[in-house]
């Protein structure tokens, strides 16, 4: 919070800061970001990086703050066609503050990198859509932010002002998944149809309407959801089953999100060591290996975030406890900046995975909402509005399959390196197509005849 104070008490000097910050050096200060220091942070970063850079806002907290989501990408403020869009949330809960602040580092960091010329970064930036959305509920931080004293309470500033926590606040899409498992019904989009529901919805905070919206309105691929209180990376599904406390909870991407997981987790440090001792010497981690979990196996959340992104879009989501402590004290943020740095740019590549392309008509005419469904796995999928898609598998042999009403089906046989993704497209034939053709072949086959019989 330093630099708060110094906002308000020597306006001059925070204004020299403010200036160096937005200049060139690329110097991350590693800080606690108060709402209006989390506001200039982004702002110095769009104004160091403008053509890679776009700020926008979701919508407003309960108290009238901006869910600020800083977008980096080639083509700001565009859906390029074919190129897959990430995300990360942090800060859901206000008290938990690792995620929000290493998020605000990570922005820094790809716009200092790309401007350096670092390739790895170029070719992220060009290929991926990324949207960085720091804080979730800007309100609970700043409860949480300024209680007194260094010690922060467990749970001051979690949920969010109206008291609700936002991650026990979204519909649940689970227990609708759980019946049509047993009973048939649809596997995926379970919320299609239904956003007039979701405004009226009184129950909903207007953090989570804000970004429910978000999830439906994006074609998000991948995501990820950054806590504090533990260390792990958590995957769906995080409700159980029969509704029992622990218990394993596989979705039918269960190998894919175990080596999503994966990915984040190999990569830190602490989240990988075998060795780890639990964060308090009575929590239950006998959950967790090589630093992932499921999210059931370790305790059961309805209504969470995670298993709505899977279930009533295209994205797929995993959630992050990224340290021990919630609101760690301020010379700690260096320390877990550097053992997630390498994880949190890994995990975007990740959006390069399994198969992606374009499904068309035999014109060439893209066809929006067509559904890619793998044999064997009952979750599919569906195209964006350019007929693009992009189906996250594990390496592997697969059958893959493009419909869409009024045309012939189409399956492929596709293998799955680790990455990059394989490029799978698919030219539906319209049925309608398929009727005249048969129609003219009909007549044609009729006039023969007339011909030869000589009628
Ligand atoms: C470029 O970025 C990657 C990914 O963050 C990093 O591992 C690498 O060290 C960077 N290269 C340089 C020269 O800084
Ligand atoms: C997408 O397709 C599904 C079924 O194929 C349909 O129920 C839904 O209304 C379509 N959505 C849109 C936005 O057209
Ligand atoms: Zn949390």
């Amino acid at each position: 919070m330093k630099r708060l104070f110094s906002v308000l008490l020597f306006g001059a000097v925070a204004a020299v800061a403010l200036v160096r910050a937005a200049g060139t050096d690329g110097e991350i200060s590693f800080e606690y970001h108060s709402y209006d220091e989390l506001r200039k942070a982004l702002v110095s970063v769009w104004l160091q990086c403008p053509t890679i850079t776009r700020i926008y806002t979701i919508g407003e907290s309960f108290e009238g703050r901006e869910l600020l989501v800083l977008e980096m990408s080639d083509n700001p403020g565009t859906h390029v066609p074919g190129e897959p869009e990430f995300k990360y949330i942090g800060n859901m809960h206000g008290n938990e503050a690792v995620g929000r602040e290493l998020l605000i580092y990570l922005a820094q960091y790809l716009c200092n990198q790309f401007q350096q010329g670092n390739e790895t970064i170029i070719d992220l930036i060009h290929s991926t859509r990324i949207h960085i959305m720091p804080s979730m509920n800007p309100d609970g931080f700043e409860k949480a932010a300024f209680q007194p004293g260094e010690i922060k309470d467990w749970f001051v500033g979690r949920s969010n002002a109206q008291g609700v926590d936002l991650n026990r606040n979204f519909p649940d899409l689970d227990r609708i998944i759980y019946i049509n498992e047993r009973e048939g019904g649809a596997n995926n989009h379970l919320l299609q149809n239904m956003k007039k529901a979701v405004d009226e919805n009184t129950k909903l905070a207007p953090e989570t309407k804000a970004v429910i919206h978000w999830i439906m309105d994006i074609p998000f691929v991948l995501s990820a959801n950054l806590h504090g209180g533990d260390v792990v990376a958590n995957y769906p599904y995080d409700e159980t089953r029969t509704g029992s406390t622990h218990e394993y909870s596989a979705s039918p991407d269960d190998v894919i999100f175990k080596s999503l997981a994966k990915a984040y987790s190999m990569y830190n440090p602490v989240m990988s060591d075998p060795d780890r001792p639990p964060c308090r010497k009575n929590d239950d981690d006998s959950s967790f290996t090589d630093g992932i979990t499921n999210g059931g196996a370790w305790y059961s959340v309805p209504g969470g975030m995670q298993d709505f992104n899977y279930l009533s879009s295209n994205c797929f989501e995993i959630t992050l406890e990224l340290s021990c402590d919630k609101f760690p004290s301020e010379d700690t943020l260096k320390t877990h900046w550097e053992q997630n740095r390498d994880s949190l740019v890994n995990y975007i590549e990740q959006v390069h995975r399994g198969v992606k392309g374009f499904v068309r008509d035999l014109q060439g005419n893209s066809i929006s909402n067509a559904t890619i469904s793998v044999e064997g796995i009952d979750h599919d999928i569906t195209t964006a509005k350019d007929g693009d898609y992009w189906r996250l598998l594990a390496p592997g042999n697969y059958k893959v399959a493009a419909s869409a009403p009024g045309y012939l089906t189409v399956i492929k046989k596709v293998a799955v390196p680790y990455s990059p993704a394989t490029r799978v497209d698919f030219e539906l034939e319209s049925l309608m197509e398929r009727k005249e053709e048969e129609r003219e072949e009909l007549m044609d086959w009729w006039k023969m005849m007339s011909e030869t019989l000589n009628f």
